[in-house]
């Protein structure tokens, strides 16, 4: 790329950036002008700061087609996630893929109520703790936790053997694979173990909600990590007794949950057998994860 002075025919990366943003915008993309930043600094290899300060630099047209190539699927709302390949979350870079959900940074609130539940406990960097990742998708909330505690060792469960690939990829990665397992199966599958730590974050959409998703969800992202049932609660009724089963005395879990569903969660827990302790909200103030422990039987 050159400086050049503005000449009709010649592409700069300032305008090429300038046109991206309106193209998305026309797209209906709300994130348009980050969204063009990233896809034209992708497309040229530069960051954010190398976009700004080489504004003026000509773009040759091998380089022009490839943000045209990458600015066509952002037109088409695929996510910015699946055209980078990778999504951030709690400060550790997961990849993504179609077969994975793409990791939120509402699900952070889980981590946080492990964390604060086990430092209030007798864990010393993990020491002692098993976990276990119900639906564990890219693997983002069992690695998060892994990475806070060192000591600890634990299993991630999916039902898609490709978002299980993307899951221990994640974990040879970010040099966690020698503590995480993966395993293919249903909620309910053998697994030999009780843990001292649940997470999960179940598919809670409504059935009648799907349609209104925003296209990046609805058309791209899996069905499977989506889909509740008719209510959105059919995951929390099928996991319910494993969470129980799979629990140890004094055990907790810690289950995300959809707009509103704080109460049904909670009811279908308790009838489980489990203990609903509270319902911690994410930033945004909406209760996103209820927390609840398998009380140890009292002695007659
Ligand atoms: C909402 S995603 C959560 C992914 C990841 N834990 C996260 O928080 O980003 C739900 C996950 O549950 C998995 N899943 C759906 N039904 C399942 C079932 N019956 N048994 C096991 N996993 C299932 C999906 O494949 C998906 O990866």
């Amino acid at each position: 790329m050159n400086a050049v002075p503005s000449r009709p025919g010649v592409v700069t990366v300032g305008a090429l950036v300038a046109g991206a943003a309106n193209r998305l915008a026309g797209a209906g993309v709300e994130s348009a002008r980050l969204d063009a930043r990233l896809i034209v600094g992708m497309a040229l290899g530069l960051d954010t700061a190398a976009l700004l300060s080489r504004r003026d630099d000509a773009v040759d047209a091998l380089a022009a087609q490839r943000v045209a190539e990458l600015l066509g699927r952002r037109e088409r709302r695929e996510p910015m996630s699946h055209i980078v390949g990778e999504r951030e979350f709690w400060s550790l870079a997961f990849r993504v893929t179609a077969a994975t959900l793409t990791p939120r940074p509402d699900s952070e609130t889980l981590v946080e109520a492990a964390l604060a539940w086990a430092a209030a406990r007798d864990y010393p960097g993990g020491a002692g703790l098993r976990v276990l990742d119900f639906g564990t998708g890219t693997g983002c909330l069992l690695l998060a936790l892994l990475s806070e505690w060192p000591s600890a060792i634990g299993t991630g469960i999916d039902i898609s053997p490709a978002a299980l690939a993307v899951a221990r990829d994640n974990a040879h990665a970010l040099g966690m694979a020698g503590r995480a397992r993966f395993v293919a199966g249903d909620w309910g599958c053998d697994l030999n173990e009780r843990v001292q730590v649940i997470v999960a974050n179940p598919p809670y959409i409504a059935e009648g909600d799907l349609e209104r998703l925003d296209p990046e969800v609805g058309r791209y992202e899996p069905r499977l990590a989506l889909a509740g049932g008719a209510d959105g609660l059919a995951a929390y009724r099928a996991l319910a007794p494993h969470v129980f089963s799979r629990l140890v005395d004094d055990g907790a879990a810690f289950l995300e949950i959809g707009q509103g569903q704080s109460a049904a969660v909670a009811d279908i827990l308790a009838d489980a057998g489990l203990q609903v302790v509270t319902c911690m909200p994410d930033l945004g103030g909406t209760p996103r994860c209820v927390v609840a422990i398998r009380q140890r039987p009292e002695k007659y």
